[in-house]
């Protein structure tokens, strides 16, 4: 059965980092409080450059460091809190809770790494972007629920 909740679907190019900061503006913009972005791709695909777009635009000022040791990393941002996740070194999907994900997601947005390390902590409405570096070319699709498609077509 089709999942009713993934319906919009994309294709873009990432030639460069203005490319990311481009989508990572996008996704920014329709960002809302119970919002999950899925970053999926290879080590190196640009998962945590396009994380750093997105609290980039949201006006987050700091430095927005990879969360691979910390496992999570917290932003307030004017608009709304945001956790980044990198789950690469997650030992157990159990640890989700000690994370703290599911407050996470009530309280704000997650940006999750390394998705697949803990898929059936993602909720059903979750935006999914599909990183990838093939001969030098750098793709993102997406897939997600309707309203993402008149923020994404960068
Ligand atoms: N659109 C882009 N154009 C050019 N370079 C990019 C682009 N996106 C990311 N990069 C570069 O690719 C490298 C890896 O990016 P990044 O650290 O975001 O990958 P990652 O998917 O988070 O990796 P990891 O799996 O280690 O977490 C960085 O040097 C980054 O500047
Ligand atoms: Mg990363």
């Amino acid at each position: 059965m089709a999942d009713i909740s993934q319906t919009f679907r994309t294709s873009i190019a990432l030639p460069g980092l203005a490319a990311t900061g481009a989508l990572g503006a996008g996704v920014a913009a329709g960002l809302r409080v119970g919002d999950c972005v899925a970053l999926w791709g290879d080590l190196g695909a640009g998962k945590t450059t396009l994380a750093r777009a997105i609290l980039q635009a949201l006006g987050v000022r700091e430095d927005v460091p990879s969360p691979t040791f910390t496992l999570v990393q917290s932003y307030e941002t004017p608009h709304l809190a945001v956790s980044h996740y990198d789950l690469y070194r997650l030992k157990s999907a159990r640890e989700m809770r000690e994370l703290g994900f599911d407050d996470a997601l009530l309280d704000g947005a997650v940006l999750v790494e390394w998705p697949e390390r803990a898929p059936e902590a993602l909720p059903p409405d979750a935006l999914h972007v599909r990183l990838a570096l093939q001969d030098g070319v750098r793709t993102a699709r997406l897939t997600g629920p309707a309203r993402w498609e008149s923020l994404l077509h960068v």
